[in-house]
């Protein structure tokens, strides 16, 4: 029998939920291995070997891989991995290539549903942890923080045979391209995003300040302003029992305040929100994020990512409760702040307008809007 040569994306996801991804074997080159590879809820054991020096000297590598154990091969677009997986196959190894490489884990989605008035579907662009909300009540939907593979909402729009209203971003996004323009136009709904995030865009939109409110069904969503990780960030407070706060507050981190370039200022008003804004948000208010550092660690059971406003509290960003030392924890802590994020700032504010391969590139790599873990 012909032995198959490459996993799917689906696959290799179930796969990998399951703990049943054993040895994963990527050749990419070491700093794109570095910046950002694949991580499943629990550690894979993984080796990176770049094809430059794999190619024409595999007999030198071979001890390097397991032959007791399933190897999956990974490369950016999955012919170099494919290639690998082929010669090593005649080797007498047990190894698959993951189709389409890290493009297509980077651009592979998936959906969850919480039970409750309105419905919530959760969409996670699981390698980026990018997360889009669509919410439906009586057949009215809005969706806050669209991702540009707007596919995945019109399923959800489709299946709950549901009218989009509005849609909505909580932040002008620097490390993905929103697809909230594109959403909202082919649906002829207003797109909403704060005048200050949004004030050199090329597009008109409608803006959304401290205390907007919309109402669709029987649900009510309020927005208040929550400047810091960019200074028009925006958070939206539904039925007063979910807070959808953007990049500010997520899962296991805080929106980092240095994408724009102003750390102190930015970190000043990102203080503000988190200790004297959200002040009056209760306890058990159920805070869904627009990012997650890590997805498939974050989930619950379900695979929802979510925290109540007691856990933030408990958090050790709010800990640091003397705004001093929550900036200087600020200060110390930052990530490299990656040249292509400006580009796509002027996607998002439609002053670039780039191809399909462009957009790809650009998203390229695990999102880097959260101040990392200390
Ligand atoms: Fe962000």
């Amino acid at each position: 029998m012909e032995r198959k040569l490459q996993i799917s994306i689906r696959d290799f996801k179930n796969k990998l939920d399951a703990g049943k991804i054993e040895f994963m074997f990527d050749l990419r080159n070491e700093d794109e291995f570095e910046s950002w590879h694949i991580e499943g809820s629990t550690p894979v054991e993984t080796l990176n070997i770049p094809q430059v020096d794999f190619v024409g000297e595999e007999e030198s590598h071979l001890d390097r891989l397991p032959r007791d154990k399933e190897i999956i091969s990974i490369c950016a677009h999955g012919d170099s991995s494919k290639y690998e997986a082929e010669l090593l196959q005649e080797k007498g190894f047990n190894i698959v290539s993951l189709e389409g490489g890290m493009d297509a884990w980077s651009e592979f989605y998936e959906t969850r549903k919480l039970e409750g008035i309105p419905e919530i579907y959760q969409i996670v662009r699981v390698a980026k942890g990018c997360i889009c909300h669509v919410l439906i009540d009586n057949n009215e939907a809005v969706v806050i923080d669209a991702v540009r593979h707007i596919n995945h909402i019109e399923d959800i729009l489709k299946k709950g045979n549901a009218k989009l209203i509005a849609v909505f971003d909580t932040h002008l996004q620097a490390d993905h391209i929103s697809g909230g323009t594109d959403l909202a136009n082919k649906y002829d709904v207003p797109y909403y995003i704060s005048p200050v995030d949004a004030e050199k865009a090329s597009y008109t939109y409608s803006a959304v300040t401290d205390g907007t409110s919309l109402t669709f069904g029987s649900s009510k969503l309020t927005c208040s302003a929550s400047p810091g990780h960019t200074p028009g960030s925006v958070s939206f407070l539904c039925n007063n029992r979910f807070l959808f706060t953007g990049d500010t507050i997520m899962k296991s981190s805080i929106g980092r305040p240095d994408l724009g370039g102003m750390v102190r200022d930015w970190a000043h008003l990102l203080y503000i929100t988190l200790f004297k804004r959200y002040d009056q948000i209760e306890d058990s208010i159920m805070i869904l994020p627009s990012h997650a550092m890590a997805a498939l660690q974050e989930g619950d059971n379900q695979g929802i990512i979510s925290l109540t406003m007691k856990e933030f509290r408990n958090s050790q960003a709010f800990s640091l409760k003397q705004e001093q030392e929550f900036i200087s924890f600020i200060e110390k802590s930052l990530l490299e702040n990656p040249e292509r994020y400006q580009e796509i700032r002027k996607v998002n504010l439609g002053l670039l307008d780039p191809d399909e391969d462009k957009r790809r590139e650009l998203e390229i790599g695990k999102n880097l809007c959260g101040m990392q873990k200390s």
